[in-house]
């Protein structure tokens, strides 16, 4: 059976106590969750979180990782560094960072690959535009997003990946898909994902879904077939929320 996950993206928020403060609070009851949960924080708060959360079943993911192992790239953090203090995952392809680092799936090609090499669960994000929904492209920009950034994998390395689908118009706007465009597009996914590496792999593959995803609307956004947890951003800031959607 595939993992379920509820992972938090605190984004740029939170100095390090509020982190610290949030991270306990959900620890202090994540053993009612079935869900993995995931705190996907400021790489500044990663060493301090990662100690903070050592007890608990909770693990910690980064946002972003560069392509190259080390050397002259001031201001970028590998993923060497992430795998030497303990994350455990790390996110990439964000839509933010598509648009605002213009990361194109060729860049994240090469950050899957590294992060992968340094024993990091990727997950790995791609989402259309409302543009690309209304003139019908979202299907297809899906698919070229997903294989362009993955499919040069082998089948062994599927199972250290989560997929998140986040489509853009939701993402931070209070507009969630329906339940019913979330499944459609998980399911399609999933079988993009079974053409290329078979039925096995696309049903062991967890595919979340990102966008305005909250207390109220995650359950049955999370009752979906194929819908396998979430990637909360806003909601995430706050432990009641968090919790809330990581029960539903
Ligand atoms: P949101 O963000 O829940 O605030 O819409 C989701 C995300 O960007 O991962």
């Amino acid at each position: 059976m595939r993992k379920q996950l509820v992972v938090g993206n605190w984004k740029m928020n939170k100095n390090l106590q509020e982190g610290i403060d949030l991270c306990r609070s959900i620890m202090s009851q994540t053993p009612t969750s079935s869900r993995e949960l995931v705190l996907a924080a400021p790489f500044i708060h990663l060493t301090t979180l990662v100690e903070t959360s050592k007890t608990s079943n909770l693990k910690i993911a980064a946002q972003n990782c560069h392509q190259e192992l080390s050397g002259a790239y001031t201001g970028e953090v590998s993923a060497a560094m992430l795998a030497d203090i303990g994350v455990s995952y790390v996110i990439l392809g964000h839509s933010e960072r598509r648009t605002y680092q213009k990361e194109s799936n060729a860049l994240l090609a090469k950050k899957t690959d590294t992060a992968l090499a340094q024993n990091l669960k990727v997950i790995y994000c791609f989402g259309e535009t409302l543009q690309d929904r209304q003139s019908n492209r979202h299907f297809d920009l899906i698919k070229t997003q997903v294989t362009e950034g993955l499919f040069h994998l082998p089948s062994s390395a599927i199972k250290n990946i989560v997929l998140a689908y986040e489509p853009v118009w939701a993402i931070g706007t209070g507009e969630t898909a329906t339940s019913a465009q979330a499944q459609e597009m998980h399911t399609y996914i999933r079988k993009v994902l079974a053409a290329k590496y078979g039925e096995e792999i696309a049903e062991n593959t967890s595919i979340l879904y990102g966008g305005s995803c909250n207390p109220l609307n995650a359950k049955e956004l999370f009752n979906q077939t194929d819908v396998d947890g979430g990637l909360i951003g806003g909601a995430s800031l706050n432990s009641e929320d968090f919790l809330t959607i990581s029960k539903a």
